[in-house]
């Protein structure tokens, strides 16, 4: 089965061909310099970009696949991002895939939900044993799901407002960090031992598997205005913003500190819901259902797994709850189109598929489950 995956819900204009477990091609056009003068996503600007470089991101993929080159008429698969995202970026996306399914009257075209897409990606290179539960962390979404097979998903619980790595870009523009700055942090985080006691985790006290991440991005910028000397002296995004930033963090020893500490809040805060879902699983409690069976993997996605605090952390909890670890490479972690190709893939190997009707969803409303199916 040769499946295309398009992915345009954000920033990140991507593309895969996949065939079984095997990547045959790949393309990935960031925006981020462009939103970086703004210091944040500008939705219309995303969705011209997406519309600029589909094109020809999309010849580059045909042409120089392995054991290519392909035409729309090799696909039997077009999975695209159908939500949650940026309503005009995902359009876009859409636009696209089903102008080719027009051209591909053999494919399936598959409206893919972006945080399954995510959470799948681990599975694609590793044996995956189910039960799983998934940590997805990104810059839009912070949710624990509870993975029954690879399309039966539950939210075990999700964040109430910023998610974790908008609270890292939040909090690096706190320090004048260029955006998206969770990767700058991570960064410099690597040069300090973080005190433990710098941050609230915040959400804890409750019974409940939700986060709220918005006080710990005010406590971060309280925490700045006090200590002014740690902002970042220049936001000059042309040059490269990483080698800055840590010379500015081998300099000021209080920043790395200021970042590593931010980075245990976060992923600490990670740890302690997800083992407390863990129990509930165990037992059964709250609302959730007791499984029969323990909890076999541990996965986790999103850009923010691509956090070195974080990776540890989730390393940690696999061991001490005698799970598998399975994380994507740090490549697959934020948004691509290999992502989407192979839940794309997974879904129309079991027979669904959508019609030209498929319709995008943005975020804050539920993805139906709403495919035709073909059976055999
Ligand atoms: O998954 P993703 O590419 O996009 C969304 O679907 O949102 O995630 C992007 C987010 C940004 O907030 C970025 O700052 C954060 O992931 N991020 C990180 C790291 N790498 C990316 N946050 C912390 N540490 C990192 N190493
Ligand atoms: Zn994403």
């Amino acid at each position: 089965m040769l499946c295309l995956g398009v992915e345009t819900s954000c920033d990140e204009t991507g593309l895969a061909l996949v065939r079984g477990r095997r990547v045959l091609a790949r393309q990935l056009a960031s925006q981020a310099d462009v939103h970086a003068l703004f210091g944040g996503v500008v939705p219309e600007i995303a969705s011209r970009e997406h519309y600029r470089v589909l094109p020809r991101l999309f010849d580059r993929l045909m042409r120089t696949a392995e054991a290519g080159p392909y035409t729309v008429q090799d696909l039997d698969v077009i999975a695209v991002a159908r939500g949650p995202g940026l309503l005009g970026a995902l359009l876009v996306g859409l636009g696209f895939a089903k102008g080719l399914a027009l051209g591909a009257p053999r494919a399936r075209l598959v409206g893919v939900d972006h945080l399954h897409a995510h959470l799948l990606t681990a599975e694609l290179e590793q044996d995956f044993a189910y039960p799983a539960i998934g940590v997805l962390v990104s810059g839009g979404h912070t949710h624990l799901v509870l993975m029954r097979s690879p399309l039966d998903f539950t939210v075990l619980g999700r964040t109430l407002d910023d998610a974790a790595g908008e609270a890292f870009d939040k909090a690096a523009k706190s320090l004048n960090l260029p955006y998206p700055g969770g990767r700058l942090m991570d960064a410099l985080a690597q040069l300090a031992e973080p005190d433990q006691d710098m941050f609230p985790r915040p959400y804890l006290d409750n019974q409940n598997l939700d986060f709220s991440f918005s006080g710990l991005k005010t406590a971060a910028a309280l925490a700045v205005r006090e200590q002014p000397e740690l902002r970042f002296d220049s936001m000059d995004v042309s040059s490269d913003p990483e080698s800055a930033v840590l010379e500015q963090g081998r300099r000021c020893p209080e920043l790395a500190r200021f970042c590593a500490s931010f980075t245990y809040s976060v992923a600490d805060t990670l740890r302690v819901k997800t083992e407390r879902a863990l129990t509930y699983l165990e037992k059964g409690f709250a609302g959730v259902e007791k499984l029969d069976e323990p909890v076999r993997t541990l996965t986790a996605s999103g850009g923010v797994a691509a956090n070195s605090a974080v990776r540890s952390m989730l390393a940690r909890l696999a061991a001490q709850h005698a799970m598998e670890l399975r994380l994507p490479p740090l490549d697959l972690c934020a948004d691509n189109g290999v992502m989407i190709a192979w839940a794309g893939a997974a879904i129309a190997e079991s027979g669904w598929a959508h019609s030209l009707e498929l319709e995008a969803i943005p975020r804050g409303r539920r993805i139906p489950w709403d495919y035709t199916h073909f059976p055999g």
